[in-house]
C-alpha cells in the first residue's frame, strides 16, 4: 500500500511533495513523512497520523524531496517506522510501496549496522550506502539493490549530494511527469493530474532518472530505453466535499448521477468480445475483492439467468494461489474500483499467463488494471474518496448488468425490443435510488436505536444475498461493528444460535420467489426475541408487520432490484457510525486501495 510522490527542479518541492501525499492518502494514512534536499544535506520529517493540512517543514530552499503516507505492513505505525528511511550518514533517503519479501535475509547480511526501525524498507537505504561506497553511481546502485528484493514494490530515491531523483518499479505503480523542467513521480495519476498533463507509466524492472538533463528510462539491463508519454485527464475537480460532512455520504446521493453516466456511457454497439469468442465462450470467471467481489456475485444471477453462461466468482486472492484451470474459451471479468488492487491484478497477471481473455471493471482510467486487460469498461463513478465504496459498486452493478445484455443480445437470447426494454428499465434505476435515498431520516432514527450494539446479522436471498454481505461489510468498515451477511435459509445452519433479544438482524424481503421463505426466517427469529429491520418493497404491509422495523424502496423490475435494497445498508451503516463517532472517510486500519497482497 502507501503513496508516493517525488519532485524535483523547482522552489515549491516541499508543499508540492505534500499535495501530493494529500492525494495519495487513501492508499494508506497512519503516518507520513518527507525528505528535502539542501546543501548537501537531507531534511527529513516524519509523523504519525494523516499528512496535515500545512505541516511544520523547516524553512530552507530545496528543489529536491520525495515523501511518503503509509499503511503499515512491517511495524506499527510509529514516527521510527515512518517513511523516509536513511542510511546511518543520513545521505541516502528512501521511500516505498509494496512489501519487499527477502528484507530479512537482507538485513541479516549487514549484521555491522544497527537498524532504526522494523520496516522492511529501512534495508534499501542501508545496501544503496554500501553500493555507493563501494564505487557505484546511485543509479547503478539502485538497479543491483533492486535486483536483490524479491517482492511487489516501487522505490523512490534521493541523495543528499546528487541533484537527481530515481525511481524503480517492480510490481508496484510508478507514473512520472515533466513540463520540460520540473519533474515528478507519484504512484498515481490523480496525484500528478494537478502538476502535468501527460504521465510516463514504467514497467516492471525499469528504472527513472530525474535530473537536471531531463528524464532518462533504463531497462532491467541498465540499457536506456525511449520514453512514452501518455495524456492523463485531470481529476482534482472531483475533490470536494459539497457541503456534507463526509464523502461517503456525498458519494451515496451522487449514485443516481453517477448509475445515469455510466448507462450514458455504454455504447451498446461495442466490440466488447470478437463474435467467434462469443460463440465458443463457455465460461465467465469474476476475480474482485471486497465490495468489487460483492458486486460480481450480483452479476453471476445476471450473466447466468440472461446471457446462459456459467459463471464463478472468486476471490482474487484465492484465485491464483490454487492454480486454476483456465481455458481459452473462458472470459475473465476483473473488477475494481481503483485498479491497483495487488490481489485482483496479481490474479489477472496468472489468467493472462495461462491465455485468458480479460475484461476490467474499472473506475480509474489509466490504472495498472486497465493497462492489463485486452478491454476495459469504464465505471463513470468519478472519484470515490470514501474508504467504503458506495458510488463504485453501484456503478459496478450497472456496468455488469449491461454486459449481461450486452452477450444475451449476441447470443440471440434477447431480441433487440427485449432488450430495448431491459436497457430502458436500466434508466429508472437512478430515480429509483434517488427514491430509496429519502429514508434518510427515517434510518438515522432506526440507527440511533442500535447504535450501542455491537453485532449485527444481514439475511438475504438469491440476488439479495451479495447485498446482505455488502451490507454487513460497510457496518464493519465504517462502524468497527461486527456484522456478518448470510443467505437467509443458512440461518437454521449454525447463525441462529447467535440470535437473542440483543442481535438485530437485517433481512432483505422481497417480493419475489423466496418470498415466504423469508417471511418464515423472520418468524423464526422474531420466536427467538431478536430484532428484525426488514428491507422490502413499498405497500408490503404484511412485511410491516412482522418486523420491527421496515425500510421501504421502490419497485424496480426484480432483477433490478439490487440497485436499490443496498441503498438502506449503505445509509444504516453510515448512521450507526456517525452516531458512534467513528472515522467515516479513513476508518482505522484501512486504506482505499489495497496495493499489497
Ligand atoms: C469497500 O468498501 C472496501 N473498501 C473494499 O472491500 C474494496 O472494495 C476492496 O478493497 C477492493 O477494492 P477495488 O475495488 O479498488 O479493487
Amino acid at each position: 500500500m502507501c503513496g508516493l510522490f517525488g519532485t524535483r527542479g523547482h522552489p515549491e518541492v516541499a508543499s508540492s511533495v505534500i499535495k501530493g501525499l494529500q492525494d495519495l492518502s487513501y492508499r494508506g494514512y497512519d503516518s507520513w513523512g518527507i525528505a528535502l534536499q539542501s546543501g548537501q544535506e537531507l531534511h527529513v520529517v516524519r509523523d504519525i497520523g494523516l499528512v496535515p493540512e500545512s505541516p511544520q517543514l523547516p524553512t530552507i530552499s530545496s528543489s529536491l524531496a520525495i515523501g511518503h503516507t503509509r499503511w503499515s505492513t512491517h511495524g506499527e505505525p510509529t514516527i521510527a517506522n515512518a517513511h523516509p528511511h536513511t542510511s546511518v550518514d543520513g545521505k541516502i533517503a528512501v521511500v516505498h510501496n509494496g512489501i519487499i519479501n527477502n528484507y530479512q535475509s537482507l538485513k541479516d547480511s549487514l549484521p555491522h549496522i544497527s537498524f532504526k526501525s522494523d520496516t522492511d524498507t529501512e534495508v534499501v537505504a542501508h545496501l544503496l550506502d554500501e553500493a555507493c561506497k563501494g564505487g557505484l553511481s546511485l543509479t547503478e546502485a539502485l538497479r543491483q539493490v533492486a535486483s536483490r528484493l524479491s517482492g511487489r514494490f516501487a522505490l523512490l530515491v534521493i541523495d543528499s549530494r546528487d541533484d537527481c531523483l530515481l525511481a524503480y518499479r517492480q510490481g508496484s505503480p510508478v507514473v512520472a511527469g515533466t513540463d520540460g523542467t520540473r519533474q515528478w513521480i507519484a504512484s498515481d495519476t490523480f496525484a500528478l493530474s494537478r502538476c502535468c498533463e501527460e504521465g510516463i507509466y514504467l514497467e516492471d524492472e525499469q528504472l527513472l532518472v530525474a535530473d537536471a538533463t531531463g528524464m532518462h528510462l533504463y531497462n532491467g539491463s541498465g540499457e536506456s530505453i525511449p520514453i512514452h508519454a501518455e495524456p492523463i485527464s485531470s481529476q482534482s475537480s472531483a475533490h470536494k466535499k459539497e457541503g456534507y460532512d463526509h464523502f461517503m455520504r456525498q458519494e451515496m446521493d451522487e449514485q443516481a448521477a453517477v448509475i445515469h453516466r455510466t448507462t450514458q456511457a455504454w455504447d451498446r454497439e461495442q466490440p466488447l468480445l470478437p463474435m467467434p469468442f462469443v460463440q465458443n465462450l463457455k465460461r465467465i470467471i469474476i476475480l474482485g475483492c471486497g465490495t468489487s467481489w460483492h458486486a460480481g456475485l450480483v452479476a453471476e444471477y445476471w450473466l447466468e439467468n440472461l446471457a446462459k453462461i456459467p459463471v464463478e466468482v472468486e476471490y482474487a486472492s484465492e484465485f491464483r494461489y490454487r492454480d486454476p484451470l483456465i481455458y481459452s474459451n473462458d472470459c475473465i471479468i476483473a473488477i475494481s474500483q481503483s485498479g491497483e488492487t495487488a490481489d485482483t491484478n496479481a490474479a489477472v497477471s496468472v489468467a493472462k499467463e495461462k491465455g485468458a481473455t480479460v475484461i476490467a471493471l474499472c473506475n480509474t482510467p489509466g490504472s495498472t488494471l486497465t493497462r492489463m486487460a485486452d478491454t476495459v469498461c469504464p465505471t463513470h463513478a468519478g472519484m470515490e474518496i470514501g474508504v467504503a465504496s458506495t458510488k463504485a459498486f453501484t456503478t459496478q452493478l450497472t456496468v455488469l448488468y449491461q454486459i449481461a445484455l450486452w452477450l444475451a443480445e449476441r447470443k440471440n437470447l434477447l431480441n433487440s425490443n427485449s432488450c430495448d426494454e431491459k436497457h430502458l428499465a436500466l434508466r429508472q434505476v437512478p430515480e429509483a435510488v434517488k427514491k430509496a435515498l429519502k429514508a434518510d431520516s427515517e434510518i438515522k432514527a432506526i440507527a440511533a436505536d442500535y447504535q450501542h450494539h455491537n453485532n449485527a446479522l444481514y439475511l438475504g436471498r438469491g440476488l439479495h444475498f451479495p447485498i446482505a454481505l455488502e451490507g454487513a461489510l460497510k457496518l464493519k468498515e465504517v462502524s468497527y461493528v461486527h456484522a456478518e451477511g448470510y443467505p437467509a435459509a443458512e440461518m437454521k445452519h449454525g447463525p441462529i444460535a447467535l440470535i437473542d433479544e440483543e442481535m438485530p438482524v437485517v433481512v432483505i424481503a422481497i417480493q419475489d420467489h423466496t418470498y415466504e421463505k423469508v417471511l418464515a426466517n423472520i418468524a423464526e427469529i422474531k420466536a427467538r426475541r431478536g430484532k428484525v429491520i426488514a428491507i422490502g418493497l413499498a405497500g408490503d404491509e404484511h412485511l410491516r408487520s412482522q418486523c420491527d422495523h421496515m425500510i421501504a424502496v421502490p419497485a424496480l423490475p426484480t432483477e433490478l432490484l439490487p440497485f436499490v435494497t443496498v441503498v438502506p445498508l449503505q445509509l444504516l451503516a453510515y448512521h450507526i457510525a456517525v452516531y458512534r463517532d467513528c472515522n467515516i472517510d479513513k476508518p482505522r486500519n484501512l486504506a482505499k486501495s489495497v496495493t499489497v497482497e
